[in-house]
């Protein structure tokens, strides 16, 4: 029995009927769907549709009804063409008429629209929360590196020496543009949908404001027509859920490289890593290559879904269910994703001595060049000269730290003997005097700042 049966003359094919099915996974809804239907029972007796009594039986009913599923999720199950079908039949199988009553003015257009942006409000705060905590790890990592230095890279080649602190809080930035991402989209999926009826509007005289108001939305749709098949907030969300899923894999990909026997700036925790069935001294950074695999799966489910949205004419379509096997999909990805990310980053431990080695050597040639500008050298000829000196020491060798005084004065005679000085990791990063460089003040206050921010997140809710 379907909820439009009486139509139909002859029961639905399965191979057809089965296909469009939609229970299997928006049961995930469940919860939203009775938060939704109780409002929307509220809704009509304000506007008189429904009686007292009814309404009563109704709140009661489908107040039963969530008590159950919460308590026994697997109850949630059925021969139900959906959720909202599977709702609907246990309201009747309660309180028979009144319960036939509810979906009085009501779409299931409107409706699933309505429970999918309930849905995300919930979760975005349980993905965002995961972030906080990642953030956070990222932040315990530089506190505990404290002058720790390494070298950073362009073009993956060694470019100037940062502290460890400034590697980590770099990752920290980017999370935190992934929350305030998240926070969009679900700034975006705040509308009330209800009152848009199938298509064209409602002809009950519902207070769709009050209604926003009682499921605490800001504002409800403009246009009932778009709302019916708007799900611009679905690939915004997926968006959010791509670009922070990016965000893990390079960060994923930056510490794969660093644990390396090549780098060995940091080590993986025994606990973190897996081993190999046939190699034994293997130790492999499996969860961070999950991390950077699954990535693409995310970015398909954003691809796809844009796909799926492209061709579809004004009004809703069948085709806008594939919206939630999109989103289910996607947020399970991210948010098992970060926390493996974070169960990594938790239990890393710096190996500050390579790592500080790393960052010394020729990559001080920038702070070579910058003590002769200092000296009223221009820079462009101040790198021409320190190329030469690092082509010397490359073909040699060496490094600046070797250079004898009468050497320095050879390359040029500018050089005094607080050259040597100049070029060391140290004299590097305390050169740095922007606050968004690796200066250790500046890095110090980019910490606290991060602390302040995890603080603030955890107020706001
Ligand atoms: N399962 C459907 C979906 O996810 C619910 C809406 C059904 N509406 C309809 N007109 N068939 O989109």
């Amino acid at each position: 029995m379907t909820l439009w049966s009486g139509r139909f003359e002859t029961a639905p094919d399965p191979a057809a009927f089965d296909f469009g099915i939609s229970f299997g996974f928006d049961r995930a809804l469940f919860e939203d769907d009775v938060t939704g239907s109780i409002a929307w029972a509220h809704a009509l007796a304000a506007a008189d549709v429904l009686s007292a009594a009814d309404t009563e039986a109704i709140v009661k009913a489908l107040g039963d009804i969530l008590e159950q599923g919460r308590r026994d999720p697997s109850w949630i199950a059925g021969p139900d063409e959906d959720v909202h079908s599977f709702v609907e039949r246990q309201l009747v199988d309660r309180i028979g008429d009144a319960g036939r009553r509810l979906h009085t003015g009501r779409s299931r257009n409107e409706q699933v629209s309505l429970d999918l942006r309930l849905y995300l409000r919930r979760r975005i705060r349980l993905l965002q929360q995961a972030v906080v905590k990642l953030v956070g790890a990222c932040a315990d990592q530089a506190e505990q590196a404290g002058a720790a230095m390494m070298p950073s890279y362009t073009h993956l080649r060694r470019a100037q020496p940062v502290l460890v602190a400034h590697f980590f809080l770099s990752h920290a930035s980017a999370l935190r543009r992934d929350y305030a991402r998240l926070a969009m989209a679900a700034e975006e999926a705040d509308s009330l949908t209800l009152g848009s009826g199938a298509i064209a509007g409602t002809s009950y005289g519902i207070d769709t404001n009050l209604l926003a108001h009682a499921l605490g939305f800001s504002r409800v749709v403009p246009n009932s027509m778009d709302a019916s098949s708007d799900r611009d907030f679905v690939a915004t969300f997926l968006y959010a859920i791509a670009l922070g899923m990016v965000h893990l894999s390079r960060m994923a990909e930056d510490l794969i490289i660093f644990t390396g026997e090549e780098y060995g700036f940091f080590d993986l925790a025994d606990a973190s890593a897996t081993g190999s069935s046939m190699m034994p001294q293997k130790k492999n950074p499996d969860p961070l290559e999950l991390v950077r695999g699954k990535t693409g799966r995310a970015i398909g489910r954003l691809t796809g879904w844009l796909a799926t949205m492209k061709g579809l004419p004004g009004g809703y379509n069948k085709d806008l269910q594939e919206d939630k096997e999109a989103v289910f999909d996607a947020e399970a990805t991210y948010i098992a994703s970060l926390t493996a990310t974070h169960a990594v980053v938790s239990r890393l431990s710096v190996n500050s001595e390579r790592s500080g080695r790393a960052a010394s050597g020729l990559l001080l040639a920038t702070d070579v060049a910058d003590y002769l500008v200092a000296r009223g050298m221009p820079f462009r000829r101040a790198h021409e000269v320190v190329g030469a000196m690092v082509r010397r020491l490359l073909a040699e060798g060496r490094d600046f730290s070797t250079l004898t005084m009468a050497e320095w004065r050879e390359a040029s005679d500018m050089f005094g003997d607080d050259a040597p000085k100049a070029a060391t990791a140290l004299a590097s990063v305390q050169a740095r005097r922007t606050p968004q460089s690796t200066n250790p003040d500046a890095v110090s206050a980019a910490l606290a700042d991060c602390r302040r921010w995890i603080r603030s997140t955890s107020e706001s809710k």
